[in-house]
C-alpha cells in the first residue's frame, strides 16, 4: 500500500490538484509529534483565497478518516497525517518480507535503456584514484537504475587512442626492453613516458617522430599496431585486476579506438551540414552563439580529438542502444568538454542531445601525506585497495580474532569501506581518504552498516531463526520498532530519489540512518530472550532489517558479510 498515494486520493476530491502534485507535495515529518505524513497547505492559498492555516482546519472537515489512519491533526498549515501503527507494521513487513531482494523494484524503467559511460581510464597510464570515483559512482548508478526496471548499458570509453601513444613508441623504442614492460607494466610505461617528456624539451624533433608513429597507427601500419595492442593488453590486464577487487563489470569496452572508422562518416556529416569551419588549419565547430570556444574536430595535422571521438561514440550509442539517457562520469574539470561537445550534437539537429548527460564530480585528496606512495604523487588503486584490506585486516585481529573468514572479510570490509566513503557526500564534494575515520565501525561507515548487518545475522544465527508464519504486529508499536519500519517504507522511494538526482549517496545516507535505528531498537529491546508472540515479530523485524541493508549494500556495489 503506497501510503502517499492513499492520502493524495482523499484529498484530491476536495483540493481540485491532481493525485501527483499532492504525492510530490507530501511531506515526511522530522519528529513524531508530526504525525507519520504531512501536507502543508501554503500552495492552495491562492486558490482558495484564505490563510493556510484556515485552510488546513477546512479541510481536515471535509475528509473523512481512512481506515488506516488513527488521526489527522490541524498544526498551523499543516494535515498531519498519523497512520495506525500496526497497520503501517504490517504493510511495511510483510511487503519486505514478500518480496525480498526485490523489495524495491519497480517498473518505471520498463523498456528503456540508459548507456551509463564509467571508470574509462587511460591506457598506458596508471589507474588512480581519480578514476575510483567515476567507476564507484557510475557502478552505484547502473545498479539504483536497473533496479528501478531500466536496461543498464555500462560501457568503458578507454583512453586508448591518441597522440600520446605514438609518444610511447618512440619513448619505447629509445629507453625501453620488452624485459622491463613485462616486469613492472604500466609502472615502466610510465616511467618511459616521463622520459619521453623531459627528452623532447631538448630535442623537439621527438615530437615530429611521435607525430610519424601515430600516423602509423591511423594508418594501421603492423609494427605501430602490435606495440600499440601490446601496451593495451598489459594495461587492460592490470585494470581487471581493480576490477575484479572492486566487483565492477562493463557491458562493453568500447574505448576510443573503437571509433575510428568512424569518425570519417561523422565529420563528413559536419561538413554536410555546414557547421565545420577552417580555423588556424584546424577544423572547428564555432560554439559563439553558445558562448563557448569552439569545438576543435580536426587537429591541423589531420589528427581527430577527444571531443571528435565522443560525438561519433554518442551517435554510434544512439543507433546501436537507443538510449532513453546517456550519462557520463568523470571528474568537474571536464565540464566545458561535454558543454561544448553536447552543443554541436544539438547544432546537428538531434534532440536527443537533451538526453545526453555529464554527471561531474569533485577530485580526491589525501589524509596529510598518509597515503603518499614510492611512486611519486600518483596514488595507484591497486595499492590503495590493497591498503584498505590491510588495515581492516589489523582491526579484526584486535577486535574478533578468533573470526573464521579473517582474510575474506577483510576485503569485503575494506574494500566496502572505500567505496561507501566516495559515496557518501553529495558527488560535487571532493572525498578526503582518512583510514581512520572510513574504518570506524561505529562512525557512519561502510564497515558500520556491515556490522549492523552482520549483527542481524548473528541474532537470526544464534536464534536459529527462520520467518515466523504469524506474526502481531501490534508487538511493533514501540518508538523504536516503529522508527525502523519507517526507514524500511521509505527504502523504495530512496532509490527512487537517488535516481532522480543521480546521487547514491541517497541510498548510502538512508543505510547510515537504518543501522542508527536498528541498533536503537537492538539496545532497547531483547529479541531472542523475549515472550512469544513479541519474540516472532521482533525476529521478523530482524529478518526485514537484514535483508534491506544488504540488498543496500549490494546497489552500492559492496558486500554484505554474515559475520565480521
Ligand atoms: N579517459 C578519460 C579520462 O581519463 C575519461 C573519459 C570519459 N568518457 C568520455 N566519454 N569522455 O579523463
Amino acid at each position: 500500500m503506497d501510503f502517499k498515494l492513499e492520502i493524495a486520493q482523499l484529498l484530491q476530491e476536495v483540493t481540485q490538484l491532481s493525485k501527483q502534485e499532492i504525492v510530490d507535495a507530501i511531506e515526511i515529518p522530522p519528529n513524531k509529534e508530526m504525525g507519520d505524513f504531512a501536507y502543508p497547505c501554503f500552495r492552495l492559498a491562492k486558490q482558495f483565497r484564505k490563510a493556510p492555516p484556515l485552510i488546513a482546519q477546512q479541510l481536515s472537515e471535509k475528509i473523512e478518516k481512512p481506515n488506516f489512519v488513527e488521526e489527522i491533526k490541524v498544526q498551523g498549515a499543516y494535515l498531519n497525517f498519523f497512520v495506525k501503527k500496526a497497520f503501517f507494521a504490517q504493510e511495511v513487513l510483510q511487503e519486505v518480507l514478500l518480496k525480498k531482494e526485490n523489495y524495491g523494484k519497480s517498473t518505471v524503467g520498463e523498456g528503456k535503456t540508459i548507456v551509463i559511460d564509467y571508470s574509462s581510464p587511460n591506457i598506458a597510464k596508471p589507474f588512480h584514484v581519480g578514476h575510483l570515483r567515476s567507476t564507484v559512482i557510475g557502478n552505484a548508478l547502473y545498479h539504483i537504475f536497473e533496479k528501478l526496471g531500466y536496461v543498464c548499458q555500462g560501457v568503458n570509453h578507454l583512453g586508448d587512442w591518441g597522440t600520446q601513444f605514438g609518444k610511447l613508441i618512440v619513448a619505447y623504442k629509445k629507453w625501453g626492453s620488452q624485459q622491463a614492460v613485462e616486469e613492472s607494466g604500466i609502472q615502466e610505461l610510465m616511467r618511459i613516458y616521463v622520459k619521453f617528456h623531459d627528452e623532447a624539451e631538448k630535442a623537439p624533433e621527438l615530437e615530429e617522430e611521435a607525430r610519424g608513429w601515430f600516423v602509423k597507427m591511423q594508418n594501421g601500419e603492423k609494427e605501430a599496431l602490435s606495440l600499440w595492442k601490446w601496451f593495451y593488453d598489459i594495461s587492460i590486464k592490470e585494470f581487471d585486476r581493480v576490477y575484479d577487487m572492486l566487483g565492477v563489470h562493463f557491458d562493453a569496452y568500447t574505448g576510443e579506438s573503437f571509433y575510428n572508422d568512424k569518425m570519417d562518416a561523422v565529420v563528413e556529416e559536419l561538413k554536410q551540414k555546414n557547421l565545420l569551419k577552417q580555423s588556424e588549419g584546424a577544423m572547428i565547430v564555432d560554439l559563439e552563439e553558445e558562448k563557448m570556444p569552439p569545438c576543435l574536430i580536426i587537429r591541423k595535422d589531420g589528427g581527430t580529438l577527444y571531443a571528435t571521438r565522443d560525438i561519433t561514440a554518442a551517435l554510434y550509442r544512439k543507433k546501436t542502444y537507443d538510449f532513453h539517457k546517456c550519462i557520463y562520469l568523470t571528474a568537474l574539470d571536464q565540464n566545458l568538454h561535454f558543454a561544448q561537445w553536447f552543443a554541436v550534437i544539438k547544432k546537428m539537429g538531434y534532440d536527443w542531445w537533451q538526453d545526453l548527460i555529464h554527471v561531474p564530480f569533485g577530485l580526491v585528496s589525501l589524509d596529510n601525506g598518509k597515503l603518499s606512495t614510492r611512486h611519486g604523487n600518483v596514488v595507484l588503486m591497486e595499492e590503495l585497495l590493497h591498503q584498505a584490506i590491510e588495515e581492516t585486516r589489523k582491526i579484526i585481529e584486535e577486535k574478533n580474532p578468533d573470526l573464521p573468514n579473517k582474510e575474506e572479510v577483510a576485503k569485503k570490509v575494506g574494500i566496502g569501506a572505500v567505496i561507501f566513503n566516495d559515496l557518501y557526500n553529495s558527488r560535487i564534494k571532493d572525498v578526503v581518504f582518512s583510514w581512520e575515520r572510513m574504518l570506524n565501525f561505529d562512525g557512519e561507515t561502510g564497515p558500520y552498516v556491515q556490522y549492523t548487518h552482520a549483527r542481524a545475522c548473528s541474532i537470526l544465527r544464534k536464534g536459529q531463526c527462520s520467518l515466523p508464519e504469524q506474526i502481531d504486529y501490534a508487538n511493533l508499536t514501540d518508538e523504536a520498532s516503529m522508527e525502523v519500519l519507517k526507514l524500511l517504507g521509505q527504502f523504495p522511494e530512496k532509490i527512487q530519489e537517488a535516481a532522480d538526482k543521480l546521487e547514491p549517496f541517497v541510498v548510502t545516507r538512508h543505510l547510515v540512518n537504518l543501522s542508527q535505528a536498528f541498533n536503537k531498537f537492538y539496545h532497547d529491546n531483547s529479541i531472542l530472550n523475549s515472550q512469544e508472540p513479541i519474540k516472532q515479530a521482533r525476529i521478523a523485524l530482524v529478518i526485514a532489517v537484514k535483508m534491506v541493508l544488504a540488498e543496500g549494500l549490494a546497489i552500492l556495489g559492496i558486500q554484505a558479510p554474515e559475520q565480521m
